[in-house]
């Protein structure tokens, strides 16, 4: 097992600052570099720091390519629930980036299939990814890929369990419209980045970390599948690193 570089820091505010060093170096060294991306609440306080930076002149993101993990089936891009508003809200709209050198999937294709094609193509043109930000959920779901019984490769289609639908539901109001099918990359995508940097705030995300950073390797536990990624750095507060052992 691979271990992995864990950053522990006092409070979220901390953990976006210390997120927002390891971007602003990569960008540094590699201007065009392709990061991508995910949304949820752990990376806000990231998102916040960068275009903190990025209003400050310290931070560039003329050249940079950025490709999101996942999105909602069923919602359009301006659906103020969905990942492609989130983004923009969070990062998009306040920095200064071509539009066509970021990608997401579009929520209402009606050719998914296409569509990962292409996903996964637009990827390799770019030279694949070297940095995928990560969150993960209470199930150990990383991007969409719930736990189940194989990890699924490319870009693909997946039903949202009830955990996450219950888990999202505070973005939406009422259960009823979170939706029950998302897309996203899959776990070989995600793994062939060259590098991962996994965020986690908070106690309620304690559990589920230790079990993924030094638990078995498991599919039931999709994050645990980075104990085989090469580098991956975990920035996180206290009360998410408290459960970890040793
Ligand atoms: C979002 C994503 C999800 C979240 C996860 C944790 O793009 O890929 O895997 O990272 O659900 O969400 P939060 O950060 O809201 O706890």
């Amino acid at each position: 097992m691979l271990r992995p570089r864990i950053m522990i820091t006092s409070f979220p505010e901390q953990m976006g600052r210390a997120a927002a060093d390891i971007l602003q170096d990569l960008i540094s060294r590699k201007p065009s570099c392709v990061i991508g991306l995910a949304t949820g609440s752990t990376p806000i306080p990231l998102y916040r720091e960068l275009v903190r930076r990025a209003l400050n002149g310290e931070l560039c993101f003329g050249q940079v390519r950025t490709v999101n993990l996942d999105e909602y089936k069923g919602l359009s891009a301006a659906h103020p629930q969905s990942f492609a508003h989130f983004m923009d809200v969070n990062l998009f709209r306040h920095i200064t980036m071509p539009p066509e050198n970021h990608i997401i999937f579009d929520g209402l294709s009606d050719e998914p299939d296409a569509m990962f094609c292409a996903y996964e193509q637009q990827i390799e043109e770019w030279g694949g990814i070297d940095l995928q930000i990560l969150g993960i959920g209470h199930d150990g779901h990383i991007g969409f890929n719930e736990p189940g019984s194989c990890f699924e490769k490319h870009c693909h289609e997946v039903c949202l369990t009830e955990n996450t639908r219950l888990a999202n539901q505070r973005f939406f109001n009422g259960l009823a419209e979170v939706p029950k099918a998302a897309f996203t990359m899959g776990i070989g995508t995600i793994m062939a980045a060259r590098a991962i940097l996994l965020l986690a705030t908070g106690e309620d995300k304690a559990e589920i970390l230790a079990k993924a950073l030094s638990g078995p390797i498991t599919p039931i536990v999709p994050a645990s599948i980075l104990q085989l990624h090469p580098n991956v750095t975990v920035v996180c507060d206290i009360a998410a690193y408290s459960k970890m052992k040793g």
